[in-house]
């Protein structure tokens, strides 16, 4: 699914910005040994979280959902479809992460049943990704937990985990570009083999729903980090997940990757393009287990060094699209402009004209690599 970009589309920062970018990605790809930038594959999707659904959520699934912030300007949050909309026809984007904490689709009841007020809004949400057409991950953001429990491991029961994918998929079930995001960065897991059973629960709910033939993420232990999938024994677990019939089709590893020194997303400088520690090893690891990932998190201050690191890092995804089949960046939507990984466009009200942040001027944007 290639990505159409027209010359023709309007700049909104200096030229010279992308140039000198452009040229330090051209002296790193003579670095791996490819001459030309044209040898890049363009990969499949690039995306941005749009968060705000999650808000109040935190790593031990505790979702206090009276913070929760909507990023939809009818429900008095910021204007997530604008943003959406500017990404996808200003910058080419095609993919977007919609994050939503499971307390708030069934307000505070373990279980499946959707609670109407609140999952009208979210549903909102995906249409509205949906109407710019992209692609719209559902992502149920709870650590593979429920208040401080974990799922089939003391927490909430893998039938309760399937009952709220069964509703969700139910929804979506005639939606082509609706992804399924079995779950956000589960960490600390004691047994990945009983975890893979869970996300195997989840899957066969989705695809027994009818959501037969839509992506649906899977993700391992570690944050669901790109370092280590391939060797935390999570990976291996979850390369045995199955839709109902016995196949994997549709069946993509799910990762995340952050740039900063402790890999957690929360510092304004890079220090690593990840290649080494990271995005060569998986790539091995999925080539040789015949599987892609999506890498659904990843992102880096509005600063040199992040913008240096990820074009490094999106060049080399570039290199393996064959298994990595594109980035989400982190993020959009609910944050405040001064957010430290902000990717959160600004519109200037009078001209309704867009301005991106600096990374995604300079590296995430498929503008920002015209080949
Ligand atoms: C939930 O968030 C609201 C708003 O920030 C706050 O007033 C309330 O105390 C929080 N509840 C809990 C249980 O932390
Ligand atoms: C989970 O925590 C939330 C917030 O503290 C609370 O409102 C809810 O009742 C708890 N749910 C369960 C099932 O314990
Ligand atoms: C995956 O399935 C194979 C075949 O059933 C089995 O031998 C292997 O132990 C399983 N691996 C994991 C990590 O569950
Ligand atoms: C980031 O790196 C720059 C350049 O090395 C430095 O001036 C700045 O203080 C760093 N910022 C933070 C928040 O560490
Ligand atoms: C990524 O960093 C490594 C050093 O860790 C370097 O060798 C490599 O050239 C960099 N990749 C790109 C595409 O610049
Ligand atoms: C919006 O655009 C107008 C016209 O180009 C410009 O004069 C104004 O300064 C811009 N506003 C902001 C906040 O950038």
């Amino acid at each position: 699914m290639h990505i159409l970009l027209s010359s023709t589309l309007p700049r909104t920062s200096p030229t010279n910005t992308f140039l000198s970018v452009k040229m330090k990605l051209l002296s790193s790809l003579a670095v791996v040994g490819l001459s030309a930038a044209s040898s890049l594959a363009q990969l499949a999707f690039h995306g941005v979280n749009i968060a705000g659904f999650d808000f109040g959520c935190a790593t031990d699934g505790y979702c206090n959902t009276t913070q929760a912030a909507p990023p939809l300007l009818q429900y008095g949050g910021s204007d997530g479809y604008g943003q959406m909309l500017h990404f996808v026809q200003n910058d080419g984007y095609n993919i977007f992460r919609l994050p939503v904490g499971w307390q708030y689709l069934t307000n505070n009841v373990l279980g499946g049943v959707l609670y109407p007020a609140n999952f009208e809004k979210y549903y909102t949400l995906v249409q509205t990704c949906l109407s710019t057409g992209a692609y719209c991950i559902v992502d149920i953001h709870n650590y593979a937990r429920w208040n401080g429990t974990i799922i089939g491991q003391g927490g909430p029961t893998n039938e309760q985990f399937a009952a709220i994918w069964y509703s969700l998929a139910s929804q979506f079930k005639y939606e082509s570009r609706v992804v399924f995001g079995v779950m956000n960065e589960p960490h600390d897991i004691p047994d990945v083999i009983l975890w893979a059973g869970s996300v195997q629960a989840a899957v066969t709910a989705i695809r027994t729903a009818g959501a037969t033939s839509q992506l649906v993420l899977l993700p391992g232990n570690d944050w669901t980090s790109a370092a280590t999938i391939w060797s935390d024994g999570s990976g291996a677990a979850l390369l045995n997940v199955t839709n109902p019939a016995g196949d994997k089709t549709g069946l993509i590893i799910d990762v995340h990757k952050y740039l900063d020194y402790d890999n957690s997303g929360t510092h304004a400088n890079c220090t690593t393009n990840n290649t080494v520690a990271a995005w060569e090893p998986l790539s091995a690891w999925l080539r040789a287990n015949g599987r892609q990932a999506l890498n659904t998190e990843t992102g880096g201050g509005n600063t040199a060094s992040c913008v240096e690191y990820l074009c490094q890092q999106r060049a080399y995804q570039q290199l393996n699209a064959d298994v990595i089949l594109g980035y989400v960046g982190w993020a959009a939507g609910g944050f405040a402009t001064d957010y430290v990984l902000s990717e959160v466009p600004v519109k200037n009200t009078t001209t309704g004209y867009w301005t991106d942040t600096w990374t995604v001027e300079a590296c995430l944007s498929p503008r920002a690599f015209v080949y």
